[in-house]
C-alpha cells in the first residue's frame, strides 16, 4: 500500500533512508524541512505493516511555464528489494504527475545504480548528462545521471 507520509512515520522512514543511503550526510528530515513543497510517500507491507520503501517528489512551474515534477529520492529496505516495490513507488509518482498535468518528469541516479537505470529505461526515460558532483551531500561526492520524460513518456510508462 502506498500512502502519504505522516509526522509519526518520520522516524521509521529516516531509519530506512539511512539504510538506503549510508554515505549521505543530509538526513531526510532536514531535506523535508528544506523543501516545503515536497510530497513524501511511503510503501508499507500488507503482511506486517512495516515501512518498506519511500519516495519524494516536488512539482513546480519551470520558467517556460511548463509543469515539472522532480523525483527527489526513492529507497526500499534491503531485505524487500527486487520485489517490485521500487517500481511501484516510481509509477505512483508518475500517476500523480499525470493527474497534475505535469509536462516533464526529471529524475537522477548514479550511473552505476543498476536497478534505477533499469527502471528509467524500462519506463522510456531518456538519459541526459552525467553531472560530476551531483550528489554533493555524499562522502565521497558522486556523479549523477539525469533522466527526462515528457508527458507522452509519463502516460506510456503508466501502461507498460
Ligand atoms: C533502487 C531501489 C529503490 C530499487 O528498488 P526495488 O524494490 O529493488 O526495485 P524493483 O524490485 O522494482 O526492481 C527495479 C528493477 O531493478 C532490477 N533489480 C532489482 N534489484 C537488482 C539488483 N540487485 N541488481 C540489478 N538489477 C536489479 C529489477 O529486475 C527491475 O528491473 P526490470 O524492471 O527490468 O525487471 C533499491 O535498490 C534501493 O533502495 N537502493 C538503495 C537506494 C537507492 O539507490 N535509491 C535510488 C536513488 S536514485
Amino acid at each position: 500500500m502506498i500512502r502519504p507520509l505522516r509526522r509519526d512515520h518520520i522516524p521509521s522512514v529516516e531509519a530506512l533512508a539511512l539504510e538506503c543511503h549510508p554515505t549521505r550526510q543530509m538526513r531526510p528530515a532536514i531535506w523535508w524541512v528544506a523543501h516545503p513543497t515536497a510530497v513524501h510517500l511511503f510503501a508499507d507491507s500488507y503482511v506486517n505493516a512495516e515501512i518498506t520503501g519511500y519516495t519524494s517528489y516536488t512539482v513546480y512551474p519551470s520558467p517556460t511555464g511548463r509543469q515539472v515534477m522532480y523525483g527527489m529520492d526513492l529507497g526500499v529496505a534491503a531485505d524487500a528489494r527486487g520485489r517490485g516495490i521500487g517500481s511501484a513507488l516510481f509509477l505512483y509518482r508518475l500517476l500523480v504527475a499525470s493527474q497534475l498535468g505535469v509536462d516533464l518528469f526529471i529524475g537522477a541516479t548514479r550511473p552505476d545504480n543498476e536497478p534505477m537505470v533499469k527502471m528509467f529505461r524500462r519506463y522510456g526515460f531518456s538519459p541526459g548528462s552525467v553531472i560530476e558532483h551531483y550528489y554533493c551531500e555524499e562522502t565521497p561526492v558522486r556523479p549523477g545521471q539525469l533522466y527526462f520524460g515528457d508527458r507522452e513518456t509519463i502516460m506510456r510508462a503508466l501502461h507498460v
